[in-house]
């Protein structure tokens, strides 16, 4: 079958990447999705069991830190349009080793740029980057964050990103490359890996272990569905503005210690225990390092140009999410099992 677009997606293994993947392989049969991701920790090939055998996917083992891996990705699959969501993604990981994030983040994402670069010619391309709300740093108590906030990066992991924004905007000026951007606040929903927030407190409520709250559990983060994400992806890739970026956010901020208490009560709820009982697992630990305070977006120029806008409520995405992980035991076995208990002693043991 001759397809209409060949799209390399990276990091389409992960958390987001995989539910973007399953939008894009199931709403365009017409165009052939190539899932190029290294498989890091983070990378799980069941999070796309159910689109494996799609005559429209294909999946590519490969490493961004690697330009032979991308150019040879570019030859064999003809690529004519890149998303990309590779990353390391976690904060606390940045500020133990920020080097993995500069490889990967930076020196990878400028490989993707200048293969696009070398491969493409025209303009009827897309290469969009995937980024975050953290490369605007850290809000007080009021305002929001836009498309025009200057880049302040004080985490590894947000300054290895902002630093990547950079190169995708220095490529778009200096070479017209036809780039887009996005970023977007703190994502939930299923398939999260559990050293995030929300998913370490699912597993460790139900296993009932301590609830680590960094500091006073003060800091704000604005949630979003995972799979609004996606739709707000699907919908700049296709009509958002060569050269422009756009942020998105659910305007949905929670403390995380409210956003914890919530968890506990609706897994109280749940698992039939007496309503209180979670929360005693609440435990305050030494803080993040450098922590941002609050992230907050203002996503009308997306909503207003684009017409796109979150689809469901707080409650019920969080529902969904606490659903999918009480059943998918097999899932959570398979992922927290070898590295992931180093990685949780390390991280939480002496806190
Ligand atoms: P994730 O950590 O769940 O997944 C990252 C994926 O990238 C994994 O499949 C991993 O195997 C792959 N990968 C890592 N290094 C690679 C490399 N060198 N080469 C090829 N593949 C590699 O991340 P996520 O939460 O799904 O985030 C995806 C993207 O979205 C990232 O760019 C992140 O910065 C951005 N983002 C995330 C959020 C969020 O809340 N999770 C919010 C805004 C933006
Ligand atoms: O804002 C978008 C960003 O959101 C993405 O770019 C990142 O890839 C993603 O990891 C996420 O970053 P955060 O640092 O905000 O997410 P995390 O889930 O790690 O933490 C959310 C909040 O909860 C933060 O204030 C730290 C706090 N926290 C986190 C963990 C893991 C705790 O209090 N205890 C914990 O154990």
């Amino acid at each position: 079958m001759e397809f209409k677009k060949r799209i390399l997606v990276t990091g389409g293994a992960g958390f987001i990447g995989s539910h973007l993947v399953r939008l894009f392989v199931n709403k365009y049969p017409d165009y052939q999705i190539i899932n190029f991701d290294k498989l890091t920790y983070a990378g799980n090939l069941e999070n796309l069991r159910d689109v494996e055998n799609a005559p429209n996917y294909v999946f590519v083992k490969g490493d961004i830190v690697s330009i032979s891996d991308v150019q040879a990705a570019f030859e064999t699959h003809g690529i004519t349009d890149v998303i990309h969501l590779a990353a390391e993604s976690h904060v606390d990981r940045s500020i133990e080793g920020p080097m993995d994030f500069v490889l990967t983040n930076v020196v990878g994402t400028v490989n993707l740029l200048q293969t696009s670069k070398d491969f493409w010619k025209g303009s009827d391309h897309v290469f969009h980057h995937v980024s975050t709300d953290e490369v605007y740093g850290s809000l007080g108590v009021e305002g929001f964050f836009t498309e025009k906030t200057p880049f302040d990066p004080r985490s590894p992991y947000s300054a290895s990103k902002a630093s990547s924004d950079h190169f995708v905007s220095a490529f778009f000026h200096t070479y017209g490359l036809p780039i887009k951007m996005s970023n977007c606040s703190n994502n939930y929903g299923s398939h999260h890996f559990p050293e995030k927030l929300i998913p370490l407190m699912i597993l460790n409520i139900q296993n009932n272990k301590p609830l680590p709250v960094y500091g006073k559990g003060e800091n704000i983060r604005d949630w979003l569905w995972v799979e609004d994400h996606v739709r707000a992806i699907d919908v700049i890739f296709h009509t958002g503005k060569i050269g422009e970026s756009y942020t998105i956010g659910g305007l949905n901020e929670w403390t995380n210690i409210d956003l914890v208490h919530f968890l506990c009560r609706m897994m109280d709820e749940k698992l039939g225990r007496e309503i209180g009982t979670s929360e005693k697992l609440i435990t305050y630990v030494t803080d993040r390092k450098g922590h941002d305070l609050r992230y907050a977006i203002d996503a009308s120029k997306l909503e207003n140009e684009l017409g796109w806008k979150p689809s469901i409520a707080f409650d019920e995405g969080l529902n969904r999410t606490v659903d999918w992980y009480l059943a998918n035991q097999e899932w959570i076995e398979k992922v927290t099992s070898g590295a992931y208990q180093k990685y949780y002693s390390n991280m939480y043991s002496d806190r």
